[in-house]
């Protein structure tokens, strides 16, 4: 090429939650069963999705021809007040239609509201991190992605003093990231941790992104506190959508909340830049929309939801059981979404610490890809060669400064999920003793 065509962020694009993937489908081609633990999909991973919802979709295919056409480009005007409305009876900030934005999925709007945020400002995010997030933050700025801890030790809640550090050092953060409930520790924040991110974005003038899409999952007593019930004059915006919770994530539909637009004039031109650019897609998928009041204002949804995180809850405390007693781990209950993330304490991890590959052509897939300096990613990969177990590193996954890996509690068989939890347990205690 004559001139450079590369994209200065193009190195910051990783995806190890589908990437570990491949490595799996090698494995799995020399007779291996893989257990997918990577990826937090509900479908795939056998979650039916109730019958009156398929009934509604498909009532809806049949009998409203405007589901086929393009819907306006912020998404259909009748789903957007349902939207408004159920918001702002829910207190807290109040919004109107033209608050809301509809997406191909958060995904796309991920990419959206990274994409055209000014190169120089930057959005601190948690770290573990959802690595789209960190991805496409860093892709933007061409450079690594500013985070905040998360303490594994303080329930994985936000390190506030971090966080206030981070914003003092990097004058050029303008935006706090939270993920609530938090993919991938599965925890979920009270409202006095989300009022003190609000305290500190007023404090340093910066605006808050709140990744809602798993605001109706939560579970084990927790209770999800929305940004918006905090949120005050802050200016802000929350991410929700419906991948997780009908769970229908091929349907590519999510949608954003902007708060307090009218209390900044630059924060209110961000907001019309991201709507801008959605008209040059002309809209986003129009039969998700048109469904979404039916089945979220239908009577079945939320005793539906309460049935569903009933049982990740039941998972949770399985894999809390198994994985607290092993005492070089580190784990946490959690109470929102469907996953959990262990943490090996430091120094447990070590370099030729071993499993056992399942045959000799696995042991040959995974052999270059142990040169690795990242610990948890060379024990993922002897998990998947030794046991047939997909999970995620977290350090490579997730962007993360500690070592570990995320499983999810999406498993449907509930004694197929407890085999998983105490094989993953056994291996580990075999893995780190092996040296
Ligand atoms: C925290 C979080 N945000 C956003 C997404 C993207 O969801 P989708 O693009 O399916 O709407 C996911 C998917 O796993 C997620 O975990």
């Amino acid at each position: 090429m004559r001139n450079n065509i590369i994209h200065p962020g193009a190195d910051e694009l990783t995806y190890e939650i589908r990437e570990i993937v491949k490595v799996g489908n090698q494995i799995a081609k020399t007779g291996v069963d893989i257990i997918w633990e990577n990826i937090g999909d509900p479908v795939a991973k056998g979650e039916k999705v109730p019958e009156w919802i398929k009934d509604i979709v498909a009532d809806t295919v049949k009998n409203d021809n405007l589901s086929y056409g393009y819907s306006p480009t912020a998404g259909l005007l009748e789903t957007r007040e349902y939207i408004a409305k159920e918001r702002n009876l829910e207190g807290g900030a109040q919004i109107i239609p033209d608050d809301i934005l509809f997406f191909n999925g958060l995904g796309d709007a991920i990419a959206t509201i990274y994409n055209y945020l000014n190169r120089e400002a930057r959005v601190l995010g948690p770290n573990p991190a959802y690595s789209t997030h960190s991805s496409a933050e860093a892709a933007h700025a061409g450079s690594r992605h500013i985070t905040y801890n998360l303490n594994p030790d303080n329930n994985w809640y936000p390190d506030i003093k971090d966080m206030r550090e981070k914003i003092i050092k990097h004058p050029e953060i303008s935006a706090i990231l939270i993920v609530n409930p938090d993919n991938p520790t599965g925890m979920v924040y009270s409202q006095d941790v989300i009022k003190q991110v609000v305290d500190i974005a007023k404090e340093f003038d910066l605006f808050i992104i709140s990744d809602e899409i798993y605001s109706n999952l939560f579970y084990g007593g927790s209770v999800h506190n929305k940004l918006a019930s905090v949120i005050g004059d802050t200016p802000g915006m929350a991410l929700r959508g419906i991948s997780k919770e009908f769970p229908w994530p091929g349907a590519r539909c999510g949608w954003v909340e902007f708060y307090n637009r009218d209390k900044d004039e630059k924060f209110a031109r961000y907001a019309k830049t991201i709507m801008d650019a959605k008209m040059m897609e002309v809209c986003a998928t129009t039969l998700p929309q048109k469904v979404l009041p039916k089945v979220m204002g239908d009577d079945r949804y939320y005793p539906y939801l309460a049935q569903r995180t009933a049982k990740y809850w039941e998972k949770s405390q399985a894999a809390y059981a198994v994985f607290s007693k092993i005492p070089q781990l580190k784990v946490n209950l959690t109470k929102g979404a469907f996953y959990m993330t262990v943490v090996f304490k430091d120094g447990v991890l070590k370099d030729g610490q071993f499993l056992k590959p399942l045959n000799e052509k696995a042991a040959e897939i995974i052999k270059p890809l142990l040169k690795t300096e990242l610990l948890d990613k060379q024990f993922a990969y002897h998990l998947l060669a030794s046991r047939g177990i997909c999970v995620v590193p977290l350090s490579s996954g997730f962007n993360s400064d500690l070592y570990g890996f995320r499983i999810t509690l999406l498993e449907t068989d509930m004694n197929k999920f407890k085999l998983i939890i105490n094989t993953i347990a056994d291996a580990i205690k075999e893995y780190i003793f092996s040296k």
